[in-house]
Formats: C-alpha cells, sequence, structure tokens
C-alpha cells in the first residue's frame, strides 16, 4: 500500500464546507490536494493558501480557489507533509524547500495536520538532514556559524548551482544525526544572522496522520 496517499486522502476528513485552509508541499500532502480538488469539483467552499509555486500550480489547475495572501490573518486547517516527525509533535520539514512559507502558514493555522508514511515517524529527530533557509548573501559566513551548533551545513545544489527558494534564497541542509533538544536548537539557528528560518517546527501540529504500508492508518492527535 501507498502510505502517503492513505495519510494524505485520510486528513482530508478534518476539511469542512467554507474553510480557508493553507496546503502544504511535497509528495504526501498532493494526494490530500488531488482530493481536495475533487471535493471542489463536487461542491466543496473552500479557499486555499499555498506553501509554494509548485503547490500553487497544483491547486490552479485542480480548480481550488485561493486566498488572497495579503488579507489572510488566520487559518481554519493545514495540512501538509513532514520529513520528520516524532511522538512529541516535533518536526523536520524543508526536504523540498519549501519550509519558510509552510511555517508562515502553519503559524497561522487553528489546527495544522501532518501526513506522512510511516518511514517518516521517528524518536528523536535528526537521522533526516535539517533543512536551513539562509540568504545568499555572506552564505559561507552562515554556514561556518550554523556549523558551530555541532552539524556539518551543505549547501543545496540544482544540478551545478545553488538550489534557490520561492524567496530566491539558499539551503543548508544539516547532518545533525540526533537532535535532542528542537525547541533550543530552533531559537538558537533563528538567531544567526543570514538565517531566514529552519525547518524545524516544534508543538505545531497538532494531529500526526500516518500511513502504513500493510494498509492501516494511524492518527496522532493532541
Ligand atoms: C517541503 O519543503 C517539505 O517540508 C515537505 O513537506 C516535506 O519534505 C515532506 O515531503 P514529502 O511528503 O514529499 O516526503
Amino acid at each position: 500500500m501507498n502510505g502517503k496517499k492513505l495519510a494524505g486522502e485520510k486528513a482530508v476528513e478534518y476539511v469542512e464546507n467554507g474553510m480557508h485552509l493553507g496546503l502544504g508541499t511535497g509528495s504526501t500532502v498532493y494526494y490530500s490536494i488531488l482530493k481536495l480538488g475533487e471535493l471542489v469539483n463536487e461542491g466543496l467552499d473552500i479557499k486555499g493558501m499555498p506553501t509554494s509555486k509548485e503547490t500553487e500550480k497544483l491547486a490552479k489547475e485542480l480548480g481550488i480557489p485561493l486566498i488572497d495572501e495579503s488579507s489572510v490573518s488566520e487559518l481554519d486547517v493545514t495540512i501538509d507533509g513532514a520529513d520528520e516527525a516524532t511522538p512529541r509533535f516535533e518536526l523536520i520539514k524543508g526536504g523540498g524547500g519549501a519550509l519558510l512559507r509552510e511555517k508562515v502558514v502553519a503559524s497561522i493555522s487553528k489546527r495544522f495536520i501532518v501526513v506522512a508514511d510511516d518511514s517518516k515517524y521517528v524518536d528523536p529527530l535528526g537521522k533526516f538532514p535539517l533543512p536551513v533557509e539562509v540568504v545568499p548573501f555572506g552564505w559561507e559566513i552562515t554556514q561556518k556559524q550554523i556549523s558551530k551548533l555541532g552539524c556539518q551545513p551543505s549547501l543545496r545544489q540544482d544540478g551545478n548551482e545553488p538550489f534557490i527558494t520561492d524567496n530566491g534564497n539558499y539551503i543548508l541542509d544539516c547532518y545533525f544525526e540526533t537532535i535532542d533538544h528542537p525547541a533550543d536548537l530552533n531559537v538558537s539557528l533563528n538567531m544567526i544572522p543570514g538565517v531566514v528560518e529552519n525547518g524545524l517546527f516544534v508543538d505545531m501540529a497538532d494531529a500526526i496522520v500516518i500511513g502504513r504500508k500493510d494498509g492501516e492508518i494511524e492518527e496522532i492527535t493532541k
């Protein structure tokens, strides 16, 4: 069974008519967005705020109405994927490079639902390299400062060029191996000049929907 599809489709059950939704980015929430597109075509009245240009394109193709982001201050539900998630609702996000917009959108959501296959459910965080979005100016300086926190940061590449985020920045993928204190690390990273945002989402999620290869779905809620 495709755990991503199971989780992605299940999470749509959190959506109700009239809601304003945050639309995440990645190959798991893709299935949520496809399902939402079907429901919109059957008459569901929702509006979505995409977390990336990729999701914006998909939502438009599916006919999901979009929210004007200059006028939004709160969202009802956001559904998004994760690269790692723990039972304490700690997440690593940003494998697709969309972590900044994802964090902005999650931060104004009344309910933040994470969708993942069972390979992402871990304890502790840290095997997956933590993505950190940095400004291109002086990125090598920022890289050295980040490495003092106990990791090896590596500039994400797109072919032979640096990967560029939707916001015009670079990503440093930071190999920690184990992250024992994600709340502290989140603050320490964001205090380094040059860091725009990092992929640690600590205590932001309200539910984690996990799709398993055997066809079972597990929902971890607060
Ligand atoms: C996008 O930048 C990420 O935060 C994704 O949400 C995360 O990488 C999960 O993606 P998949 O669902 O494709 O694994």
